[in-house]
């Protein structure tokens, strides 16, 4: 059975004073005591690693984990500007997220490098969190299901038995920051189309993987889409800001 697990993207957000309040009111919410076979993992930048690592051991709060929002695919070096995923793991990061569209899209990322950033997060003993997703012209044009699979493909080439420890995120780029959600059945269709494609690669690592949704998930829109057989829980951007809205993510 693969765990729910709900990772919230601060993406480049948050100050002290905010990151503060939003470990103290998620460890107030779940004091008392969350769905079980739950993960829950918030990922905020970079400078902020440290300090929310502490309050989540101060908080004692058993429940929530430390993830980073990208690594760099190098493992030391001459890389100005770069974040090596030893770095992360020292900082106490289990989880890091590789081949979030806006890197695609801002940073000019492409598959290979996105594999290579999963194989040192890999090396370093944490959880890469995989993004994949069609843009809004991709799928109107039919081709959305065709994309897909060609970035899961490249991951597959590279990572091989491997992916059995990474997660993947189905984040179709049309739904992320829009408010425009994929329906649940739309989102387990391409979720469903993944887990086909690895289990011709390799049963085992298909029925292993966790594939989460992301796009604009809600407390509202959450239940729907968790409820799903292949959505193993969601990547949360702009909800996961509010403290409340991630909670009741979380407890959807
Ligand atoms: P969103 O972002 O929830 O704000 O749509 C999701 C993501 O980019 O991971």
């Amino acid at each position: 059975m693969r765990p729910l697990i709900i990772i919230g993207n601060w993406k480049m957000n948050g100050s002290l004073a905010t990151n503060q309040d939003w470990v103290k009111t998620v460890a107030r919410g779940m004091e008392s005591g969350m769905p079980a076979g739950r993960q829950f993992v918030v990922c905020p930048p970079f400078p902020y690693l440290a300090q929310c690592s502490v309050l989540i051991k101060e908080y004692s709060l058993a429940f929530l984990s430390l993830g980073a929002q990208d690594a760099s695919a190098h493992e030391s070096g001459a890389y100005t500007g770069e974040v090596a995923a030893s770095m992360l793991k020292e900082m106490g990061c289990t989880y890091v997220i590789v081949g979030h569209s806006e890197r695609r899209q801002f940073h000019h990322e492409v598959d290979e490098v996105v594999a290579a950033k999963a194989l040192q997060v890999l090396d370093n003993g944490m959880t890469p969190v995989i993004c994949v997703g069609e843009t809004a012209d991709e799928r109107n044009s039919g081709r959305a299901e065709e994309v897909v699979c060609s970035q899961v493909a490249k991951q597959v080439n590279v990572l091989q038995d491997r992916l059995v420890d990474c997660l993947i995120a189905y984040e179709p780029v049309w739904a992320i920051g829009t408010g425009k959600v994929a329906s649940a059945q739309v989102a387990q269709d391409m979720h469903c189309t993944i887990r086909l494609q690895l289990a011709e690669f390799n049963d085992d690592v298909a029925s292993h993987v966790g594939i989460l949704y992301g796009g604009s998930v809600k407390p509202d829109n959450a239940v729907e889409l968790f409820a799903m057989p292949d959505i193993d829980g969601g990547l949360v951007g702009g909800a996961s800001l509010n403290p409340q809205d991630f909670l009741a993510i979380c407890q959807a």
